[in-house]
This record gives C-alpha cells, sequence and structure tokens, in this order.
C-alpha cells in the first residue's frame, strides 16, 4: 500500500545505532525539508525517559555524532521527537505505546533496531497495541538471525503481521551512494555490458577491510563472526550488484528478482576456499592495539577476518573466481570492488618486445568513492629499442566530478525510503534466505573439518593462507 508515512517509531532509541546514524540521520533530512512538516518521531526503549529528557538524550547525541555544519536545523528537529518507556516483553506496555503514537494522517513507519530476540515479542505486542494494521510498515535492522532456520523464525513472525510488501529489512550498504552507482556504472552505460562475462573477466575481488576491532560490542559479535556479520549481508549483496543480469526496470520487484537469482547461483564452497582468521596485538597507523582475546577477556574461536573464493554457477560467470575478504584491524578501511579483465587475446607488441598488462576496473566504495580503469598506453618515444608500453589509469573521483551535493550518510536514503514506502534499496525474504543458506554451508564445513581461525597481526592483511589462496591461482589481492 503506497503512503507517505507522517508518524515514525523508533524502537532501540537510546541505542548506539539510534545515536550514530538514525538521529542524526532524521535530522539532517529534516533540516533539508525531505520530511513532511507532519512527521512526528516516537522513540521507545526501555530507559525511563520522558519527552523533554528524550529530546536532550538526542541533543547530546546529534552535537556528539553529526557535524557542525549539518546541525542547522537541530532546534526545530528535537520538537518532533517524543518517547515512551516500554519493556518489549511486556505486552501490557503496548497500550501505552499506541496511545503515544496517535492515529497516524497518513500511516506508520516502524524502524526496529532491537536484539533479534526481541523481535517475537515486539511483532506480538505491535499486533495486539493495533500497530500493525495496512497503514503500517516496518523497517528491520540486522541481525535477522543466526542462521536459515532463526532467520526463517524471524521472517515467520513479521510475516504474521506485516506482508512482504511493508516489510522493510535493512542492509544499509545499499543506502550507500557508490554502492547505487555500481547499477549506473553497470547499465547506464554500454561499455561494460558485452565485456561483463567469463570470456573477458578473469575474476573479481571484493574488498570490506576496517581498522576499527571489537568497539565494545562484546556480546554481539563473538557470536557472530565475519563471515555472519559481514560476508551474509554487505557483501553478498555487493557481489550480486556486480553478478547479476540486467533488470528490466529500475524498481524493486526487478532488482531483486536479479540479485536472488545471483545468490542462489552461489556453489557450496570447498573447504581449502576459505580462510579464517582473527587479530593478535599489532599497531595500525602507528598506534598499539590490543588483540581480539585480549579486547574479549577470554580465549575465542571467533573469526575476524574471512576470505572466500566464491563461484557462481551460471552462464554468465562460469570458471570466474568471486575473491571476497573481510577483516577487522586491517592496516585501512578500505571498501573496494576490483574487476579484473582477461589478456588480450593475441599481442601484437609481443614480437616488439612489449608486454600487456590487462586491463583493471576498480570502484572505491569508501572511503575514498572512485572508479579507476587501468588502460595499456604506449610510453612516449621513437622505440628505437622495441615498443614499451605501460598500464595508465583512467580515474574518476566522485567528490570532483560531483562537488557540490552534501554526502549523505546510507541510513538517510533508507529512513527517507522507509518513511516513503520504496522498497528497491531494502532486502527480500528470498535473497536473505539464499543469503544464509550459503552462509550456513561454510559454517557447516568449518564445523566438520575443525576450522579454527589463524592468528594475524593486528595491521597486517589477514593470514598469510588468505594470500596463497589467490597467489595459488596466480592472482594477488589488490592493495
Ligand atoms: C555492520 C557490522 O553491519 O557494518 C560492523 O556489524 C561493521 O561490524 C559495519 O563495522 C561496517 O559498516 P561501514 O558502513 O562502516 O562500512
Amino acid at each position: 500500500m503506497s503512503f507517505t508515512a507522517d508518524r515514525l517509531l523508533l524502537f532501540g532509541a537510546t541505542g548506539d545505532l539510534a545515536q550514530r546514524m538514525l538521529l542524526p540521520s532524521l535530522c539532517a533530512l529534516h533540516a533539508d525539508k525531505l520530511v513532511a512538516e507532519d512527521l512526528r518521531i516516537v522513540g521507545t526503549a526501555r530507559q525511563p525517559l520522558d519527552d523533554a529528557s528524550f529530546r536532550n538524550f538526542a541533543r547530546e547525541a546529534l552535537e556528539k555524532f553529526m557535524p557542525a555544519d549539518r546541525r542547522g536545523g537541530m532546534a526545530t528537529f528535537l520538537n518532533r521527537l517524543s518517547y515512551q518507556p516500554l519493556d518489549a516483553n511486556d505486552m501490557a506496555g503496548y497500550e501505552a505505546l499506541a496511545q503515544k503514537v496517535g492515529t497516524p494522517g497518513h500511516g506508520l513507519a516502524i524502524f526496529l533496531s532491537t536484539a533479534p530476540s526481541l523481535f517475537e515479542p515486539t511483532i506480538a505486542g505491535l499486533t495486539a497495541g493495533g500497530l500493525a494494521g495496512e497503514n503500517v510498515r516496518i523497517g528491520l535492522e540486522k541481525p535477522l538471525g543466526t542462521c536459515l532456520e532463526s532467520s526463517r523464525e524471524i521472517n515467520d513472525a513479521v510475516a504474521r503481521a506485516f506482508p512482504e510488501d511493508r516489510t522493510f529489512r535493512i542492509d544499509h550498504y545499499l543506502g550507500k551512494e557508490t554502492v547505487q552507482n555500481l547499477l549506473a556504472l553497470r547499465f547506464a552505460n554500454i561499455l561494460f555490458e558485452p565485456l561483463w562475462n567469463a570470456a573477458h573477466i578473469d575474476h573479481v575481488q571484493i574488498t570490506v577491510a576496517e581498522t576499527v576491532g571489537l568497539e565494545g560490542r562484546v556480546s554481539f559479535y563473538d557470536g557472530a563472526g565475519a563471515l555472519r556479520d559481514m560476508v551474509q549481508n554487505h557483501m553478498l549483496q555487493l557481489l550480486a550488484l556486480v553478478a547479476m543480469e540486467p533488470p528490466a526496470n529500475y524498481d524493486a520487484t526487478a532488482i531483486r528478482d536479479e540479485k536472488v537469482k545471483v545468490l542462489r547461483a552461489l556453489r557450496l564452497v570447498a573447504p581449502d576456499e576459505t580462510v579464517t582468521g582473527q587479530y593478535r596485538a599489532g599497531a595500525i597507523g602507528g598506534q598499539p592495539v590490543p588483540g581480539y582475546d585480549e579486547e574479549l577477556g577470554q580465549d575465542s574461536d571467533t573469526e575476524t577476518f574471512v576470505a572466500i573464493k566464491a563461484h557462481l554457477d551460471n552462464w554468465r560467470w562460469k570458471g570466474v573466481p568471486f575473491y571476497l575478504r573481510t577483516g577487522k584491524r586491517l592496516p585501512e578501511r578500505k571498501t573496494e570492488i576490483v574487476v579484473q579483465f582477461r589478456h588480450v587475446p593475441h599481442s601484437i607488441f609481443a614480437g616488439k618486445g612489449a608486454l600487456t598488462v590487462p586491463n583493471r576496473l576498480v570502484i572505491g566504495i569508501q572511503p575514498e568513492e572512485n572508479i579507476t580503469l587501468s588502460l595499456m598506453a604506449k610510453v612516449p618515444g621513437l622505440d628505437r629499442e622495441g615498443i614499451r608500453l605501460r598500464e595508465v589509469p583512467l580515474d574518476i573521483a566522485m567528490a570532483d566530478a560531483f562537488a557540490g551535493p552534501n554526502k549523505r550518510i546510507a541510513y538517510e536514503r533508507l529512513l527517507l525510503d522507509l518513511i516513503e514506502g520504496d522498497q528497491t534499496l531494502f532486502v527480500r525474504r528470498d535473497e536473505v534466505e539464499a543469503q544464509w543458506d550459503w552462509i550456513d554451508a561454510i559454517r557447516a564445513s568449518w564445523t566438520s573439518h575443525g576450522v579454527r581461525p589463524k592468528t594475524y597481526t593486528a595491521g597486517s592483511w589477514g593470514p598469510s593462507s588468505a594470500i596463497a589462496l589467490t597467489e595459488r591461482d596466480g592472482v594477488h589481492w589488490h592493495e
């Protein structure tokens, strides 16, 4: 049902995500007049706050996490906020919550950013409190379970109250501008599509490297690990966008139909096609940092690094490895996709002593947003001793190409789409299930082979076996 919500109900309103991302994003949308005047935002969490103290709480979060030059509309933004304390397990509390939300003029958007264990009682409470009708849609923040089975339980519980077209599963990578730009790059240019297949592409690399460690998320992260925290969602979504067939339209159904086909084509990974690691004390940017076990305060077998050689069993990608790599406490923060093209079929320069290097497309997602295509060019000269060729980059820095527009954080886009009801950048249930299916098989193979993470020094690119994973195919990680 299409409506623009005039009420937004935030569960987990005093949590870390709300402070760092949700409240700043909503404030920015307000300041830029992108949300309607009548949008009211109700926060809820366990803390016993009232409206005034929640507004103070929000003000402090905005001052801490929002750049000063984007806080223009803060005072009027705070007037939109109110608060209702709630123990999500206590069904009696939902009536008061419903009263606080009031009767929306058009509709209500709910954003659940709570522990997954609270999803089921929350959905039951929303239903009992009359907060799950036709003019209500729900946004769900990860983690949505820890395996296919638990994700199905959550999705079933949600589906009892909210049909799929009113369920918005968040993967914040889809809200990132450069991730959406992948679609523009692939489908608004004629150059790449004819070459975008196994005949012309040797392999693809996707790296999501972080310098941060546990960041105090002890209880969550140790139960998840890099595979479930980063690969199951963000990296597989990136892979799907790189590998999918051209959708017929830019709309939620067409795009998600194509992504799910890719996710279902993922081949079961062989035991020697994954590498896991866990960081030990080291240094990042010259600063000493402790090891994972020290941050955690105990020994653990949780992986903070994973590298995978993935394959898609379909016509387009037969025989093209997708090397995925993500980890915490790596030397730099970098998310990028590297598309490595094949050699020219025949080099006319070979007889002249010149080597040709295959073309490479590097799509930088963060921190820098840029697209670099490396091309071969002739080194200027009279060529008396043979022709010399060299790789030269064709470089597009998005910040230079599009100076002016504010750089928006992913949640601005996603919250706006949730309020307005556009599902294109949200993950459909079949996608999530295909993702879990593949991830569960990897975990099962780790268990049956007794795989334990190898150690790596914080500030390095992971265990040496991650390098061997590509080197044995004659491929170097792009660094
Ligand atoms: C989250 C993970 O989904 O993504 C975190 O739970 C990770 O562990 C974060 O740090 C990375 O997001 P970004 O936008 O900083 O790349």
